[in-house]
């Protein structure tokens, strides 16, 4: 199958867009390197089967230069975190909803026959209760939520009006190599070179899932009957931050120290994922131990010598 990856150059894309191509599928990847960066495709660059479209899905125009044929849209470009939806309203609006609209408009045009949409366990905002099941209200607390609650209503749209087959995957934390600047990477970095760790807050409690299971349920998209709900994606598992810096100082040998900051107020503080329907609809396993990437994270943050 053709396959478009959008936001393919970033964490999860580059990872997807490599398991794609394995499986002997034709990957084009759309990407304005907002955040993502060229090294994460090095693997894939010279691949007969793959093709790298510099552009911006904030404008339609650059969706119509893409190539016919494509079968499958996996929509992962977005502004996609909650600190830089504060720093940048605009371009976090204009990307996660004009964008994820046009998106969606694209493949309308071109007969395109699956979606599937990078939602967030941002859409929740506060968690009224824990574990956090589908049926739980969307109310988002942040202009990120805000963002996907919107992407995720045009889904919803597309799939009534014009019968995509439309995916919607509310992720939780997704970890793993090449992710930056979210609270492992950051602190697995202090911790190689025994800086202090800053907790903001200290009360979160977070539902960290490896980017592998991630790609494993992904690419199961690519052959599984529509769904028309929208699943949890986590491991169903609360993690605090001192039991995540913990582990790291742990795994890593590191003397560093923590310190608690005070909280963030647009950060959601608890969030643990109901994952029933994830476990009824799909093959692949919500997994056991959410941080068993974690010493390959190490690894792999050691060899990059950052
Ligand atoms: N990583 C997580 O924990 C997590 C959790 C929930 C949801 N998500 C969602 O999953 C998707 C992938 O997340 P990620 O962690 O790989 O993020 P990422 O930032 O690494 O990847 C997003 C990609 O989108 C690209 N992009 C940004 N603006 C663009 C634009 N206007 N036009 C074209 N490309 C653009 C970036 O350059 C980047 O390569 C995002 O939609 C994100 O909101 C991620």
């Amino acid at each position: 199958m053709h396959i478009l990856v959008t936001g393919g150059a970033g964490f999860i894309g580059s990872h997807l867009v490599e398991r794609l191509l394995r499986e002997g599928h034709r990957v084009t990847v759309m990407d304005n390197f907002f955040r993502g960066r060229r090294e994460n495709l090095a693997g894939c660059a010279t691949h007969p089967s793959f093709r790298l479209e510099e552009g911006d899905i904030r404008h339609y125009d650059d969706f119509e230069r893409l190539p016919d044929g494509i079968g499958m849209i996996y929509h992962l470009a977005a502004q996609s975190n909650v600190m830089g939806a504060v720093t940048d309203l605009d371009y976090s609006y204009q990307t996660n909803v004009t964008g994820t609209y046009n998106a969606l408009k694209f493949a309308r045009d071109r007969g395109v026959d699956r979606f599937v949409f990078a939602s967030s366990r941002e859409s929740y905002g506060e968690a009224q209760y824990i574990p956090v099941d589908e049926n739980h209200p969307l109310n988002s607390k942040n202009a990120y939520g805000a963002s996907k609650v919107c992407g995720e209503r045009y889904c919803d749209v597309f799939r009534q009006m014009y019968g995509l087959n439309v995916f919607v995957l509310r992720l939780a934390n997704v970890y793993g190599p090449r992710d930056f600047d979210r609270v492992i990477p950051i602190f697995i970095n202090k911790a190689l070179r025994n800086e202090t760790l800053s907790i903001y807050g200290g009360k979160q409690v977070i539902d960290f899932i490896g980017v592998d299971t991630v790609v494993e349920l992904f690419v199961e998209m690519t052959g599984h009957p529509a769904v028309a709900q929208p699943v949890n994606v986590g491991s169903g598992k609360g993690t605090t931050l001192f039991e995540l810096a913990e582990a790291i100082l742990r795994e890593s040998g590191s003397a560093s120290r923590l310190e608690v900051l005070p909280a963030r107020e647009v950060e959601v503080v608890k969030f643990v994922a109901d994952t029933k329907r994830f476990g009824k609809i799909y093959k692949t396993k919500v997994p056991e131990n959410p941080l068993s990437l974690l010493a390959g994270m190490i690894t792999f943050e050691k060899n990059s010598g950052k």
